[in-house]
């Protein structure tokens, strides 16, 4: 019998990919959703995150739920973002709560501190508290917020994850590799599934927001002690370590 039943939504995506091999050989059942085709599970769903039956549907029979499904970057908020992100994370969230899940975990960012680094002592830690600089970040600030009042109001257990930069390409790991500063908010292929499966598996979580980065290069950026302490997550890779490609 597996572990859990995960609903993966955004499981085409670079991070839905990497990590959904990882959390079916940790002996969990993993159901894919995304609005295209998800290439590498034998259970997926086509469709999107605004559209409340079919994320139903495929909630249905799950314990759990990974909800990666959205717009990654900055862009155009009315027809991308507030789909997408907002009525998206609404829509998987309230599902969540219907069909009785034991835990969320929700993808955010540390775009939704970019405008607090010059203010701030490093390593940046959650209590610093939120300063978003594109409606990208509001966006992931509403589905920290969301989780926090479906756990208070309705018992949820959520985990909302800040991840730093998961380059999805070569191409993005090569301009990583040009910045240090970028370097130091990496978060590796293989960490990042460490990540995901320690989240799925902790227990006793009412509602907690986490960064999630690998080990910083030269400059600690953000505090990963709470990490550790909540799920037990210790990174193992420094850049460009834990990449599945290489880099020139
Ligand atoms: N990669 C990073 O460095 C990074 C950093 C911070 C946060 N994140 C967050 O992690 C998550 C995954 O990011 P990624 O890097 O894998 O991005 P990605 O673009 O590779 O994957 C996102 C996936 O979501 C799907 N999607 C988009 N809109 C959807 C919708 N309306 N309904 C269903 N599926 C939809 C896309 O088809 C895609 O497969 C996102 O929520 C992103 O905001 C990523």
């Amino acid at each position: 019998m597996p572990k859990y039943r995960i609903l993966l939504t955004g499981s085409a995506g670079a991070v839905g990919k990497a990590i959904s091999p990882a959390l079916i050989a940790s002996g969990h059942y993993v159901r894919g959703f995304d609005i295209v085709k998800t290439p590498n599970l034998e259970d997926s769903h086509v469709g999107s995150v605004s559209d409340m039956k079919a994320i139903d549907n495929a909630m249905d029979s799950m314990d759990t739920l990974i909800h990666l499904g959205a717009e990654p970057n900055d862009c155009d908020f009315m027809t991308r973002l507030l789909p997408s992100n907002i009525v998206g994370t609404y829509n998987v969230m309230d599902s969540a709560k219907r069909h009785k899940l034991r835990r969320v975990i929700l993808a955010s960012s540390m775009q939704v501190v970019s405008g607090l680094w010059k203010k701030n002592d490093l390593p940046m830690k959650i209590e610093h508290g939120t300063a978003p600089v594109n409606h990208y970040g509001v966006t992931k600030i509403f589905a920290e917020a969301l989780g926090q009042m479906y756990s208070i109001n309705f018992g949820l257990s959520v985990i909302a994850v800040r991840i730093g930069w998961f380059t999805r390409t070569p191409k993005e790991a090569q301009q990583m590799a040009s910045s240090e500063w970028s370097q130091n908010i990496f978060l590796s292929h293989n960490d990042a599934c460490r990540y995901f499966i320690n989240a799925v598996e902790a227990e006793n979580i009412t509602f907690i927001i986490l960064p999630a980065t690998s080990k910083c290069k030269t400059r600690q950026m953000f505090d990963l002690e709470p990490a550790r302490q909540a799920i037990g997550y210790e990174p193992q890779d420094t850049f460009p370590e834990g990449l599945p490609f290489k880099i020139n």
